[in-house]
């Protein structure tokens, strides 16, 4: 295996990333894409990174260029991440938008979850907002989870996570919405009850890529998702994605991004949330 790549061959891989998915690799991640790639060529048994690009780019493997693109992506995420856009949900968005939607006699309710990684973020979602409906039989509920990669779909669609994990969920939500599993090393697991498994739809979607739905969604979150993309991809998806929202509807990005030196249509209402 090799210990260093020639910068020629950081560079292409840098485009090739770019172009695929929009994340910026700059020069400073060098050695993390070498550690990323290490993995991958154990796996493939093939011994070079230049081996392994002509591999991925050939059109012969995609299912090799889809394991590539998983393992470069950050997936970190937890349940209930960024307390303050739950906080503006259960004040603001959901008592506003349930409120509108019993005057219109509408029951439908759409939230994009943009960048789902491992699902914490969806199932927060759903558990927030069914602590607001007060009959779900009532209404049309359904939530959407989309990501780039594969492995962390895996993980989202079958809803089980160790304590640790759920530690961040609150007791009461806790004990509503987890069943005790047996995990690994005697330890358990938590497995999302199915009732608000079902309100989610999971799957692959590039965010460059043209989306094969109509929306609109009352809510999009897309989340420490655009802070590996540069300036002008930034501005493009987040213009395509509000294309999405109905009026009136949120537009919620990370505390660490902002949506600042962005032309779009969109107003700010606090740090992190936008609205349509
Ligand atoms: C750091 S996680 C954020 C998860 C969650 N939104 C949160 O805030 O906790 C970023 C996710 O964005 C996904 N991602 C990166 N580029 C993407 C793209 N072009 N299209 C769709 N998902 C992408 C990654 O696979 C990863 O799961």
């Amino acid at each position: 295996m090799e210990d260093d790549m020639p910068n020629s061959l950081f560079q292409q891989y840098s485009r090739l990333v770019y172009e695929q998915c929009g994340i910026n690799l700059h020069e400073g991640k060098k050695a993390l894409l070498q550690a990323r790639l290490n993995k991958r060529l154990r796996m493939t048994g093939i011994d070079s990174y230049k081996e392994y690009f002509k591999f991925i780019t050939s059109g012969a493997n995609p299912g090799e260029f889809v394991n590539f693109i998983d393992s470069i992506s950050t997936n970190l995420t937890y349940f209930f991440r960024e307390a303050q856009h739950f906080d503006f949900m259960n004040r603001v968005g959901l008592p506003e938008l349930i409120e509108a939607k019993r005057k219109q006699r509408d029951v439908r309710i759409r939230i994009w979850s943009a960048g789902c990684s491992t699902g914490e973020e969806p199932y927060s979602l759903a558990m927030c907002v069914l602590a607001h409906l007060q009959d779900i039989t009532k209404w049309d509920f359904r939530i959407l989870a989309t990501d780039i990669s594969t492995r962390v779909l895996e993980t989202a669609s079958r809803g089980v996570y160790s304590e640790e994990k759920v530690k961040k969920v609150p007791p009461a939500l806790r004990h509503a919405y987890f069943r005790k599993v047996g995990g690994e090393d005697g330890n358990s697991d938590f497995q999302i009850v199915p009732h608000v498994k079902r309100l989610i739809t999971f799957y692959r979607l590039n965010l460059k890529d043209p989306y094969p739905f109509k929306g609109p969604f009352d809510f999009i979150f897309c989340r420490n998702v655009m802070i590996y993309f540069d300036k002008k991809t930034q501005e493009e998806l987040v213009n395509k994605m509000a294309g999405f929202l109905r009026a009136g509807g949120y537009f919620c990005v990370g505390h660490s991004e902002s949506l600042t030196g962005l032309a779009h249509k969109l107003s700010y209402v606090q740090p992190a949330i936008y609205r349509n």
